[in-house]
């Protein structure tokens, strides 16, 4: 028999409908929801949100929000929102198509942040009071405790924050997931603050689970429903080839002695190319690797498994439906394995420095110098956000990005003179790869720098002409430190959106 997962007598009396717990939030309120990258956002309240908001414009009465959450969603939420026309001001990070339509039709206010500059900026009061908090978790223990279900992302300063608590009690989330979590209750505000007492992937730090004033809980909802889950696309020949490069500079970098035969703690982003990159790490022959990232995906998993890594911390989970039926099958075998902790804390620059990370992580573009866009197509319509990037790329003991070295089916250059957004400079990059090889751009100056690029990662269609640029631009530039010639800087995005082409 399963048992009621809302244990606390008292709370058990506040469950209510979705749309009754919904009508507790008003017109412009701040309103901060769980989840992060499609899992652990709550599936109920935001739709029946949604549809008040809906009826509202029907009335022609204006119903909007600012919405916060850890980090993307899904279309129950983001998207609902989005298509209601309920969202004024959205943070720190979405990739739901609608509401990123919305967003690059200027319909939408977003405000893309690094990921541990969340909690600390609504802790700082940047962004004022947050009215009403939306959790999803997987049960209430006796003691009112709120045991998380797959993400924990800024879920610890929503409830601490928000003046009133909707709780989303989702039974289709793993019972047996109560011991992986470690939430940490030590962070204070500046001048109070002191080391984090983390010093090893593996420590525990916090509690298991979240801490919430009951009488802030003014509405409790029961859910049974999976998260985002999308399903898994098997790495593509350039995915293939990326991870090939990656992993042979790694096994360098062991024999030069600069890494572990171990690595060091590895971050990794989701999508294609880092999933093709964790599945070559299962052929290469490393073992007892660490994982200290914010996401784990299909590939972590079989790394666990596989016994290749030996413990993985994260905020939350990007699953396809498989992994994710696996994942609660072994549900037991994973609890020891895997820490999820407030994204603070996955993200928090001093142990991403401490423990020395190797962030990978994918981008959009880089430029000669190594500066790199991860977020903004032709410099102005954004596609996701920086998400966790920077707090890695700054921080970490290796910043990696990859990408293919062109993208709409050949059109485009990804490596470019100037990139047409920056989200990490030149001095935030060491490594750029590319299906045609690596740029290892450590300890190089910029004309260095970009000689190497060109030579590794450049897609021979571009070469003559990046080439070109450069030349010229070493010739001619006023300065000849970080050449450009700059009224040409950006006509290849130019060319793009005139003819469809970067090429001449
Ligand atoms: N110029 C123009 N468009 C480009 C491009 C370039 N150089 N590179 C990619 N794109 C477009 C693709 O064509 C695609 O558009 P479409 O969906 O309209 O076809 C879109 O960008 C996404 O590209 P895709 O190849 O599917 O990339 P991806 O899923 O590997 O994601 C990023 C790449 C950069 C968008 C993604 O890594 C990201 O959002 N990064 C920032 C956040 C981050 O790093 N988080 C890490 C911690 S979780």
């Amino acid at each position: 028999m399963t048992l009621d997962r809302i244990l606390d007598a008292r709370l058990r009396q506040r469950v209510v409908s979705a749309d009754t717990a919904a009508a507790f939030i008003q017109p412009g309120e701040t309103v901060a929801m769980s989840g992060f990258t499609g899992s652990g956002y709550p599936k109920a309240v935001p739709m029946a949100l949604a549809q008040r908001i809906e009826q509202a414009h029907l009335l022609g009465q204006p119903f909007q929000i600012s919405l916060m959450t850890g980090a993307s969603t899904a279309p129950e939420l983001d998207g609902a929102l989005a298509k209601a026309d309920g969202i004024a001001l959205r943070m720190p990070f979405q990739s739901d198509p609608d509401a990123r339509n919305r967003i690059n039709e200027g319909k939408l206010d977003y405000i893309d942040i690094h990921l541990s500059h969340v909690a600390q900026h609504v802790w700082f009061g940047f962004y004022g009071q947050i009215d009403t908090a939306v959790v999803e978790v997987s049960a209430i223990r006796e003691d009112g405790a709120l045991v998380p279900s797959t993400s924990i992302g800024n879920n610890k300063t929503w409830l601490d924050l928000a003046r009133k608590v909707i709780v989303e009690v989702n039974e289709w989330q793993p019972e047996h997931m109560a011991g992986m979590h470690d939430i940490y209750y030590g962070t204070a505000l500046p001048p109070h603050r002191r080391p984090i007492p983390l010093v090893n992937v593996d420590d525990r730090i916090g509690e298991t689970a979240l801490r919430c004033d009951p009488d802030k809980i003014v509405a409790i909802v029961r859910t049974n429903g999976p998260d985002r889950n999308s399903p898994f696309t098997p790495a593509d020949q350039a995915s293939r080839d990326i991870a090939d490069h990656l992993i042979e500079f790694l096994k360098h970098e062991v024999a030069k002695g600069r890494l572990p035969p171990n690595l060091l703690p590895l971050q990794s982003g989701v999508g294609n190319i880092p999933n093709a990159v964790l599945a070559g790490l299962a052929r290469s022959g490393f073992r007892d690797l660490e994982a200290f990232t914010e996401v784990i995906q299909d590939g972590m998993l079989d790394l666990l498994r596989a016994g290749v890594l030996r413990v993985a911390s994260c905020t939350g989970f990007a699953l396809s439906p498989e992994a994710n039926e696996e994942f609660k099958r072994n549900i037991d075998f994973y609890r020891e394995r895997i820490i999820l902790r407030t994204q603070e804390i996955s993200n928090h620059p001093e142990l991403v420095r401490r423990l020395g990370c190797i962030g990978m992580n994918g981008m959009v573009e880089a430029d000669l110098y190594g500066n790199v866009n991860s977020t903004h197509i032709m410099g102005t319509r954004i596609q996701n956000g920086i998400g966790g990037s920077g707090d890695f790329a700054r921080n970490g003991f290796l910043s990696v990005f990859l990408s293919p070295s062109t993208a709409k089916n050949g059109s485009i250059s990804s490596i470019v003179p100037m990139v047409s957004h920056v989200d990490h400079t030149e001095h935030d990059v060491s490594i750029v790869v590319t299906e045609r090889g690596l740029a290892d751009l450590r300890g190089l100056p910029p004309r260095r720098r970009a000689r190497v690029l060109i030579d590794n990662c450049v897609h021979p269609d571009y070469r003559d002409q990046i080439e070109d640029y450069f030349d010229r631009a070493c010739r001619d530039s006023y300065g000849k430190h970080t050449p450009h010639l700059l009224p040409e800087t950006l006509s290849w995005h130019q060319r793009w959106l005139d003819t469809g082409s970067m090429k001449p």
